[in-house]
């Protein structure tokens, strides 16, 4: 069975954790595909060459969920050539046999634009910033909304593959809902769409 789930949306938006509940619930295989992008931005050197050589250490590493490293990935994902280089891998990832989960920015609308199921996980800048800093339990809220508005216009004004929803996409706002209401509102489209 060929089967993709592509999910997209900006930082801290819950997609990450309805992506990996949904590979869960479904059995499908789950690829976060930001981490990508932060293991090229954390690798020393021509983020380029990175690109191409990543390797599976390169993704193991134990700094990627850092703020920082979201930071430098949001910037490196702005080469047309980083983009390019990691594009195949995602493709086969997302075509392999007994279906995948995605998440990113592009999934839907460059990456797998004939995915079976596109959702496009939102919440409003205040909400994603909570979030945010609550996870990190430091630091002051005022800075870490600056820093998700400032993503959001990088990810979103970028030339190549910018952050949108696909004309076909399902919008999923989790401004007002909890975890497990979303991920209940996602299981459900994806039940409704896999093959019996
Ligand atoms: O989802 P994340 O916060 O881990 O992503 C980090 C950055 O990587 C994000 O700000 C933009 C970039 N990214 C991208 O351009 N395309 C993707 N498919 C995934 C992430």
């Amino acid at each position: 069975m060929r089967f993709t789930v592509a999910i997209d949306g900006p930082a801290a938006s819950g997609k990450g954790t309805i992506s990996r509940a949904l590979a869960a619930h479904f059995g499908l295989a789950h690829l976060d595909t930001g981490l990508l992008y932060r293991a090229v931005a954390m690798k020393a050197g021509d983020p380029v060459a990175a690109a191409r050589g990543l390797s599976a250490a390169d993704l193991a590493r134990d700094d990627l969920r850092t703020l920082e490293a979201g930071e430098a990935a949001s910037r490196v994902a702005a080469l047309p050539e980083v983009r390019a280089a990691l594009t195949d891998f995602q493709r086969d990832f997302a075509r392999r046999e007994g279906g995948a989960v995605l998440d990113g920015r592009d999934i839907g609308t460059v990456i797998c634009p004939e995915a079976e199921v596109k959702l496009f996980v939102t919440a409003s800048p205040e909400t994603r910033a909570q979030r945010r800093w609550q996870e990190a339990g430091t630091g002051s809220y005022d800075e870490v909304l600056a820093q998700v508005r400032a993503r959001d216009a990088r990810d979103m004004g970028r030339a190549d593959a910018p952050l949108r929803p696909a004309g076909d996409a399902v919008l999923l706002d989790t401004t007002e809902l909890s975890i497990s209401e979303a991920v209940a509102q996602a299981q459900a489209l994806v039940a409704a769409r896999l093959p019996r």
